[in-house]
């Protein structure tokens, strides 16, 4: 088969992405406590000269801020960090290393946190969904509207496997972004990126086979491995970097390993970046070896920096990796459109996709497909990463200011999700239950390992939009979190 070529794609640096990566900067500097409350911030001439831009860029990246909430001018007097702003908790550290491949068992307690979702009486911390105000609802409205008024019923037909050919040359466009090459043939859509994920692991591993994940990884990941029958091979994950390449490399020296399923960028719950040489380690470790690897790149469009992280695929030559996405988080949750490019794998995923669902349903893949030929989608995603920045931010001085001093959060640079490091005696199930009871949900560790591992962390959702009553809800989370009823010992039913 011919060898897939890597391709770098290089942006020229817009003052759009200039001055919102000054914003950053500064911002970093004050969420990590480098610049306390009542400091001053660098002044516009010094900053301009510094990083060698005009005084306007400067200025607007600190217009951003103040909107942000992170400063206020002062006449006469340039700048300053607004006062009752804190640093930002520290940051959990690496988690424990793997051991024996397992069983995934995590359905228990997925169920039992899923129930709570949809509930309006709640607010839903636990659910990693973008607030709809984010998404583009009127214009897909206006756009399905056209479709279902089109004479020739093309909408309601059946589009077999490979799917809709103008969303496949969409998808086909917009991989140029993360670095990739790679044909409309050559990918199948799919009923969201959890399809994608089923069809890519059924395609290389079956019941009994090992597949190395990262630990923790997201929950319906584990999920899918347990209605498969197939073991988890935890390997510890960096909350900055990701999988640690080594732990893998030790672990594939001594066990078979059927593929390696892995989110490089922006992983949930992490929310953590693989870097680059890492991604083309890890294609490369795995290519040595004949081992697929499965890649979920669902929030690779969220990034808050200005550059669109590359993607494992984009290092593939051999056609090993099978590249998961879908437009959930970033267009519409309940369409569930997603797609595979599978590589070498791409005749079983297709026939797999065939024998599975028959088709992916039309009307949404036209609809998604038109969203994109008429422009506008990387505006959306301008302003969504915009917001979702902004959203973390507040969520994570939300922990500092409600939650006990010693917790730990993560850092993410793209995403929406925060990693939470409580209290080593904190009972993150049972936290469930009371945070359940006084109105809101958080997703508990255990959930994102196979051996229920991460008892003591909880995964804060903060894809809704900020509001006073999230703030009271994180009060009250923080209190619960604080409270002496939290220990595990002193739960009742507990020994
Ligand atoms: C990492 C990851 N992969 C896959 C999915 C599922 O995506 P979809 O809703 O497109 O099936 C999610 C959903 O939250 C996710 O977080």
């Amino acid at each position: 088969m011919p060898e897939e070529k890597p391709m770098t794609v290089s942006h020229p640096p817009s003052n759009d992405f200039l001055y919102r990566r000054i914003a950053d900067r500064i911002a970093a500097l004050i969420t990590q406590g480098t610049l306390l409350p009542g400091d001053a911030v660098p002044s516009v001439r010094r900053l301009s000269s510094q990083e060698d831009v005009s005084v306007a860029t400067v200025l607007q990246a600190y217009s951003l801020l103040e909107s942000r909430g992170l400063i206020r001018a002062r006449p006469q007097s340039g700048y300053y960090v607004r006062a009752g702003i804190k640093p930002a908790p520290p940051e959990p550290a690496n988690p424990a290393p793997s051991s024996r491949p397992a069983l995934v068992g995590v359905s228990g307690v997925v169920d039992k946190v899923l129930r709570a979702v949809g509930n309006p009486d709640v607010v839903q911390l636990g659910a990693a969904c973008p607030a709809p105000d984010l998404l583009p609802h009127a214009r897909l409205d206006r756009i399905a509207r056209a479709l279902c008024l089109r004479k020739d019923g093309a909408a309601h037909a059946y589009d077999p496997p490979p799917g809709h050919l103008p969303l496949r040359r969409m998808i086909a466009l917009r991989a140029l972004d993360w670095g990739g090459e790679i044909a409309p043939d050559g990918i199948v859509t799919t009923c969201g990126c959890m399809e994608a994920l089923n069809l890519s692991l059924r395609a290389v591993a079956g019941p009994g086979d090992t597949v190395a994940i990262e630990s923790p990884t997201y929950f319906s990941i584990l999920q899918l491995l347990e209605s498969l029958g197939i073991k988890a091979l935890e390997i510890p994950t960096h909350p900055r970097e990701g999988m640690d390449l080594d732990a893998l490399e030790k672990a594939l020296s001594v066990r078979r390993v059927a593929a390696c399923l892995v989110q490089p960028n922006f992983h949930n719950p992490l929310g953590c970046v693989m870097p680059d040489d890492g991604k083309q380690r890890l294609v490369e470790m795995l290519g040595r070896r004949d081992i697929p690897l499965i890649e979920d790149d669902l929030y690779g469009d969220l990034h808050f920096g200005p550059m669109r992280p590359r993607t494992a695929k984009s290092f593939d030559r051999r056609g090993l990796v099978l590249y998961c996405s879908s437009f959930s988080k970033t267009i519409s949750p309940g369409s569930r459109v997603g797609w595979v490019a599978a590589g070498r794998y791409l005749g079983r995923v297709r026939s797999l996709k065939q024998m599975s669902t028959i088709a992916t349903p039309t009307l949404p893949q036209m609809m998604i497909a038109e969203f994109l030929r008429e422009g506008g989608h990387d505006r959306h995603l301008r302003a969504m990463r915009r917001e979702l920045a902004r959203q973390v931010q507040l969520m994570t001085l939300a922990i500092r200011r409600h939650f006990p001093e010693g917790t730990k959060v993560t850092r993410p640079e793209g995403g929406f999700v925060l990693w939470v490091e409580l209290d080593s005696e904190v009972d993150a199930v049972e936290l469930f239950d009371r945070a359940l009871a006084s109105g809101v949900t958080m997703a508990p560790g255990p959930m994102f390992s196979a051996k229920q591992k991460y008892r003591n962390f909880i995964r804060l959702s903060c894809g809704n939009l900020w509001s006073d009553r999230i703030d009271a809800a994180m009060a009250r989370l923080g209190r619960l979190v604080a409270g002496p009823a939290r220990r595990r010992g002193n739960s009742p039913g507990r020994p």
